[in-house]
């Protein structure tokens, strides 16, 4: 498994390149369409070629109190199946992945599924998934020998590439959305010293132009458009085929923006299948927010074989994409695995986000989506009590903090939004939302005030999670 040759191969017309021959917008010069990285050696190995997966399985677990330094991430840690590059010591490493699966003991019993997990991506250094994309991609970058980067953002991948490249000495050029992107991210890329450009478009117009400048300049595009980066937001597939002892989950759910995420998570699991390390692949399903929701309509209107862009309106700004570059490979993984794809409203994803937040795993806005998707599968009857559910938290709550205060001071949904909420949802709105208590520094006025919280916090007992993640 240490054969470092990997070459690119057309999603679209199936056209194979060497790494070094992509065009600076990775798309192919035959049909446009993207490619993904491919191992031809894997296919080859058949027999008693193949590597022995209890061997890897042993390996990976080892390296987990390894002295190395690039065995510390949990993207590297499992490098025989991402040989991406031709010397590993060009990793550029922030020690991301190796990322908390928590039980969701609230959930899990609201919903009446006895296993249900969320994988918390959040957790990565600069607080997203992006992370784990940015490390492969990034280090390829290197050892190509490029000097700048840049990429299109809603946010996070910006906070990540601007990290990384820092880390690599790299120069890195940000374009962002204007007035349309949370403030931690955009303090981020600033803080890692990005150039950051604001502009008068959308994600996808952003995209588009970038597309245009890396064709005249020499800069590295870091979008997923990358196949690099997929190769890096695939392990977290591995991760969680590791925690729960090689046997996978029963259902994956990921939310739906660009959707390199979905394509990456779906690859990981394929690999892991086509090596013999697991026995089959998860479920994927994956979520949209309603006014963002190019996908959903693609697979209902044409089961995936065309995708008309919208103009994307959600609050959830990290998925507020109109036409994902990737939808292709996502349809194919949703269609693969026999998942879903639907889309959620606004108050959906603001009680999801708040339900995970009163479990003590905060999280961003589009996160929850995942949640909220949830929750619309059990209703359709489509998920059973008895499925284990892995939800995939992408970024960190503390991403967006304006999202969260105003929906906890009643300040996010519109008046129409909240006229039109369902008894449920208004039920859930008053429960879930704590505004802060304006009191006098005075001790009775607080203990009375505490009194009542008491009182109320005894009428309605919640379960609680056990002492130690799983
Ligand atoms: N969740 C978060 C927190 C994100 O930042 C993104 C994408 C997604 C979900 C969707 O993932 O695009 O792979 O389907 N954020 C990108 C960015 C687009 O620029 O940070 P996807």
């Amino acid at each position: 498994m240490n054969d470092n040759l990997h070459q690119l191969r057309c999603f679209g017309c199936g056209a194979r390149i060497a790494g070094a021959d992509a065009l600076p917008d990775f798309r192919c010069a035959v049909c446009g369409d993207l490619f993904e990285v491919e191992y031809p050696g894997w296919s080859q190995r058949r027999g008693p070629d193949r590597p022995n997966p209890g061997a890897l399985k042993w390996l990976w677990r080892e390296r987990k109190s390894s002295a190395e330094a690039l065995d510390h991430s949990g993207v590297w840690r499992f490098r025989e199946l991402l040989p991406i590059l031709d010397s590993f010591g060009n990793a550029i490493t922030l020690f991301e992945g190796n990322t908390p699966l928590y039980h969701l003991p609230r959930a899990s019993k609201a919903l009446g599924i006895d296993q249900l997990f969320a994988k918390h991506q959040g957790m990565n250094p600069t607080g997203s998934f992006k992370d784990t994309g940015m490390t492969s991609a990034m280090s390829v970058a290197r050892e190509r020998g490029f000097e700048w980067v840049a990429c299109a953002s809603t946010g996070n991948t910006s906070a990540a590439m601007a990290a990384y490249a820092a880390r690599a000495g790299l120069r890195s050029l940000v374009l962002i959305p204007d007035g349309k992107i949370a403030w931690g991210k955009l303090s981020q890329a600033m803080d890692y010293g990005a150039i950051t450009c604001q502009l008068k478009a959308d994600f996808d117009g952003c995209l588009t132009l970038l597309t245009q400048i890396v064709k005249e300049a020499p800069i590295y595009l870091l979008n997923s458009v990358n196949p690099y980066r997929l190769e890096g937001q695939k392990t977290p597939a591995f991760e969680i085929a590791e925690a729960f002892d090689w046997n996978v989950p029963d259902h994956l759910i990921v939310p739906g923006g660009n959707l390199g995420n979905s394509s990456a998570l779906g690859k990981g699991f394929r690999e892991l299948h086509d090596l013999g390390l697991v026995a089959r692949v998860p479920r994927i399903s994956v979520i949209q927010a309603e006014g963002a929701n190019p996908l959903v309509r693609s697979l209902a209107v044409t089961h995936g074989a065309s995708l008309e862009p919208v103009e994307a309106h959600t609050r959830a700004t990290a998925i507020r994409i109109g036409n994902p570059a990737s939808w292709r490979k996502a349809a194919r993984v949703i269609q693969d695995t026999g998942g879903w794809c639907l889309d959620v409203t606004e108050a959906e994803i603001a009680i999801a986000k708040a339900e995970l937040g009163a479990e003590g795993l905060g999280c961003e806005p589009a996160s929850a989506v995942t949640l909220a998707g949830l929750k619309k599968l059990r209703a359709q009857g489509v998920v059973a009590s008895n499925e284990t559910v892995v939800l995939v938290l992408t970024g960190h709550t503390l991403k967006d903090p304006q999202y969260t205060i105003d929906y906890h001071r009643n300040a996010l949904l519109t008046e129409a939004e909240m006229a039109a909420a369902t008894p449920a949802e208004r039920a859930s709105h008053a429960h879930l939302r704590k505004q802060p208590i304006v009191l006098e520094a005075d001790e009775s006025v607080v203990l009375h005030a505490l009194e009542a919280q008491m009182a109320a916090a005894h009428a309605s007992r919640i379960p609680v999670a056990p002492g130690i993640p799983v």
